[in-house]
């Protein structure tokens, strides 16, 4: 794309999340506002092979900030992960004469992205997706709604474990990563984290427990991120050796949905805004992100060989506030 962009695509891809809504609104009015034209594609990758699109005006985007969700739905599409699939997209992008596209999602879409890069669509990223688990963004939009729901679920939890002195294990998401476990463990105050970054160790488990029933304790709190293990089957291996009763929450997918935080809604205008503005500079091939606050590019091709280390400090904040 050498000359000014004229009409940009947009679209939401993998797992949805709060604050895509606010991230779509933005890209959509800061293009309109430099007289840009705006295509929605529905369903991620699919919308663009199946040809699921339609205008967004300054309009369409209204009374969407607040919204959980996507107003574009998004979707996963295994057909996209083939090579004769991505080059369609680009022929059917290119007959749309859409000269850009900004991709919101997670890290699979984020490589998608660089899979029409390759076939001569610009594409820029915004990464979206609760795990926080996308190098090069301190946060990406979504994490900081789904921890405010985890934590608004863990003290009303703690009620009532305490007048009934249960231990309670928390489920919550993260497959592969326990960014939202191991913030979750300590800002709602829990006994003990578990990860997936982490050995489990059920003994350590068992005797801090142990230790918290016999000082006392009107309540015990482990948080499980869903890739360290089932709180059911860890439930089962700790009954009856901690002096608790023992419960089982499995929090599922109300961690991706509600309406968004102030810090999501802010962090999505900003990495909306960023996106088109680059698209417009010319600059493709990389994902916006936010990095010691400051707006940040990284070539997408970065983003997909790194991997995002949790903070060990933070697990280790956690463990040690829990005893
Ligand atoms: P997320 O974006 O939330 O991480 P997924 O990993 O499921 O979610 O990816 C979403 C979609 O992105 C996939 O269904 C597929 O269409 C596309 N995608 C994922 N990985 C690749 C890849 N390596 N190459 C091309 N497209 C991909
Ligand atoms: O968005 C990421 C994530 O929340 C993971 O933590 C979780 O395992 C997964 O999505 C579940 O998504 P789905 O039910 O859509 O497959």
């Amino acid at each position: 794309m050498s000359t000014r962009p004229k009409r940009i695509g947009i679209m939401t891809s993998g797992g949805d999340c709060p604050g895509m809504n606010a991230a779509i609104r933005s890209a959509v009015r800061t293009a309109i506002y430099n007289g840009l034209e705006v295509i929605g594609f529905s369903k991620g990758y699919r919308g663009i092979l199946e040809n699921i699109h339609y205008p967004l005006y300054a309009r369409s985007v209204s009374g969407i900030m607040q919204k959980g969700g996507t107003i574009l739905q998004t979707a996963r599409c295994p057909e996209f992960l083939d090579v004769e699939n991505q080059k369609k997209a680009a022929k059917n992008l290119r007959n749309l004469e859409i000269d850009g596209m900004i991709i919101i999602g997670g890290e699979g879409s984020l490589k998608g992205a660089i899979a029409l890069e390759k076939q001569g669509i610009p594409c820029v990223g915004i990464p979206a997706s609760i795990d926080n688990d996308i190098p090069f963004t301190d946060m990406a939009i979504g994490v900081d709604t789904a921890l405010n729901t985890i934590l608004w679920a863990t003290d009303a939890i703690k009620d009532t474990a305490t007048s009934h002195e249960r231990a309670f294990i928390i489920e919550v998401m993260g497959r592969n990563c326990g960014y939202l476990a191991v913030v979750a463990g300590i800002i709602s105050g829990a006994e003990y984290t578990l990860i997936p970054e982490a050995p489990l160790n059920l003994e350590k488990v068992e005797l801090s427990l142990k230790k918290r029933f016999e000082e006392g304790g009107t309540n015990a709190i482990i948080i499980v991120a869903e890739g360290a293990g089932s709180a059911h089957e860890i439930a089962n291996k700790l009954k009856d050796k901690i002096g608790y009763e023992i419960r089982v929450s499995v929090l599922g997918h109300i961690q991706r949905g509600g309406s968004p935080t102030a810090f999501d809604r802010l962090l999505a205008s900003r990495l909306g805004r960023a996106a088109v503005e680059h698209l417009i500079e010319n600059k493709h091939n990389i994902m916006v992100g936010l990095q010691k606050s400051q707006i940040t590019a990284t070539p997408l091709e970065e983003v997909a060989m790194s991997k995002k280390k949790l903070d060990r400090d933070f697990l280790g904040l956690a463990l040690m506030l829990g005893i």
